[in-house]
């Protein structure tokens, strides 16, 4: 796949003045340059890529630079801050603790972790009871794996191993987490891949048309495996490449399925969860319980930390201090945890996102019909959406049209991050749940302005 990058030579672009955006310098900002050139003999090449801001402040729905440059943010930096950037709660809450001061615990026990454990405990199904803290959404996605293995090997034996995860899933890039993943590239450097895991098609019905559920029971037979072998499905409750809903029929099948065969079922909610589809937890939207979740991102709006929150049963698995980590449940992101989770569920940010959505996927909707033949499909919950733009009239994915689209709306002072998708060819849209109407209504407009400019009307 060709890498397109954003124009990093200075350019005067119009001058933009708003409620929320200004842009008042040439983009890229050309005292910036020396930083990135500095940043790109200090950091790898991957660290390279998003649209060339260097962020100062953020607060609110806006990331600032320090040359005067205000955008308005759809990023949410990547599904991190639901309850917006900088919450003033979330700030006080890390400022008492560093005042106290209390900076690290390790498992050693603190107060505010185990109020936090409870109330992720409260927003889970009856018998989810537990919670296990950790710092990235990899850590919990592999713990997930790891418990779903242990569970169906224990009570089962060895046989009851095998994962089913599905294509152009991203769990996280640790070696474990990447070979769940649904990225062959992604695994290139593993080399010997290990047994005892299947790679379903995910129902997208775009790349893959058939949505039945008779594909994944298929996929498994043909893999030469039976549902007694089968430890654990873990997939995101939306693939991110999209968002990807999965087909209600194919959700309701997949959970029965699971229970029928005692296969514990992941949600991964790493970037779905704490409202940002307009319910508190994506899986909400499914006729299934999950028996192990996976959180990160907007669990803090913050700072870092994830969770596996879980079946009792399952998370007993392991025996005092087998299953730790050095930061597990570290005070300051628990701290922002516990401010954030208050902020969602008082303000009901799930809810607000439900109400805006119905304005941003009619939106989003309009827009893509309206250069059809440049969207080759659109997907939209809650307050997060995607654009798979292609060349004209097919379903070959354009990666660089789409940055294209991305840097000109980055010009105009609407920050995404970079193009996602399987090829990259997809305009994600994730704006804090927090976000005005009037700000949305304005992101909307920029939108719309930038596609007709780089698509053609
Ligand atoms: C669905 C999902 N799972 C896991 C991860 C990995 O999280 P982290 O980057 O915090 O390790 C991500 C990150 O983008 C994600 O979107």
């Amino acid at each position: 796949m060709a890498t397109y990058s954003y124009n990093m030579v200075p350019r005067e672009v119009a001058k933009v003045e708003t409620k929320w955006r200004r842009i008042c310098t040439s983009l890229p900002v050309p005292e910036s340059l020396p930083l990135f050139e500095r940043m790109r003999k200090c950091e790898p090449i991957s660290m390279v890529g998003q649209p060339p801001v260097v962020w100062d402040r953020a607060e609110g729905v806006n990331v600032y630079d320090r040359w005067g440059n205000m955008w308005l943010d759809w990023s949410s930096g990547v599904l991190i801050t639901n309850a917006g950037h900088g919450h003033p709660e979330i700030c006080a809450a890390i400022r008492e603790v560093v005042d106290k001061p209390l900076l690290s615990t390790y498992i050693f026990t603190h107060e505010r972790r185990i109020e936090l454990c409870e109330l992720l405990a409260s927003t889970a199904p009856k018998g989810l009871d537990k919670a296990y803290l950790l710092s990235a959404g990899t850590e919990a996605t592999e713990t997930a794996v790891k418990m779903a293995r242990t569970y169906g090997m224990s009570k089962y034996g060895s046989r009851k191993h095998v994962i089913v995860t599905f294509t152009g899933a991203f769990h996280g890039r640790t070696m474990g987490a990447v070979m769940i993943g649904g990225s062959k590239k992604a695994k290139e450097w593993i080399a010997e891949l290990p047994g005892g895991y299947v790679h379903v098609p995910f129902p997208d019905g775009f790349y893959n048309e058939d949505t039945s559920f008779d594909v994944f029971l298929q996929t498994i037979k043909d893999a030469g495996y039976t549902p007694d072998d089968i430890a654990g499905v873990i997939s995101e409750a939306y693939q991110g490449v999209g968002p990807n809903f999965f087909p209600d029929e194919y959700a309701r099948k997949l959970g029965k399925w699971c229970k029928a065969n005692d296969v514990v079922l992941i949600m991964d909610e790493v970037q779905s969860g704490f409202g940002r589809t307009g319910k508190f937890y994506c899986w909400q939207w499914y006729d299934l319980v999950p028996d192990l979740i996976c959180c990160g991102k907007g669990i803090t709006s913050s700072l870092p930390l994830s969770a596996v929150i879980g079946r009792n049963d399952i998370m007993d698995l392991f025996p005092p201090r087998s299953m730790t980590s050095t930061h597990s449940g570290s005070p300051l992101p628990v701290a922002a945890a516990l401010a954030n989770l208050k902020v969602l569920l008082r303000e009901d940010l799930s809810g607000r996102a439900q109400q805006l959505s119905v304005r941003f996927g009619e939106a989003l909707d309009t827009l893509s019909a309206r250069h059809r033949t440049r969207i080759g499909a659109c997907y939209h919950r809650g307050l997060v959406g995607g654009m798979l733009v292609v060349k004209p009239g097919t379903k070959e994915p354009d990666p660089g049209m789409a940055l294209a689209l991305n840097q000109a709306c980055y010009e105009r002072g609407l920050l995404m991050f970079a193009p996602v998708g399987i090829y990259g060819e997809c305009i994600k849209i994730c704006p804090p749940l927090t976000t005005p109407e009037d700000a949305l209504e304005e992101g909307l407009y920029v939108l719309s302005e930038a596609m007709d400019e780089i698509l053609g009307e």
